[in-house]
């Protein structure tokens, strides 16, 4: 499904930046850049915040558990221990 009309992220592409690795994203502004495009209206942003909630609701990631689409390379050492609170991370 289409979370971001504005640069065509899906549900799935979003997931798949939320894998291990220091870098890995923690707010939607991380997300974008970690699919390699920047926040244009905003109004998904609250979806990709509720995205990475859910995903991290779940049980720990695990290792090669799903391929990595991060374009940073942030793959590993990633404990996606917290999402940023509020609306941090929005403006870019
Ligand atoms: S719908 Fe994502 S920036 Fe506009």
């Amino acid at each position: 499904m289409i979370v971001c009309s504005c640069n065509v992220l899906s549900d799935g592409a979003v997931r798949g930046c939320l894998g291990d690795g220091p870098g890995c994203p923690r707010t939607p502004a991380q997300v974008y850049a970690c699919l390699g495009c920047s926040p244009k209206c905003g109004r998904c942003a609250r979806t990709i915040r509720a995205i990475m909630q859910n995903a991290l609701a779940g049980a720990a990631i695990e290792a090669g558990h799903e391929a990595h689409a991060c374009a940073t390379g942030c793959a590993t050492g990633c404990s996606l221990g917290k999402v940023q609170p509020a609306e941090e991370g929005i403006a870019a």
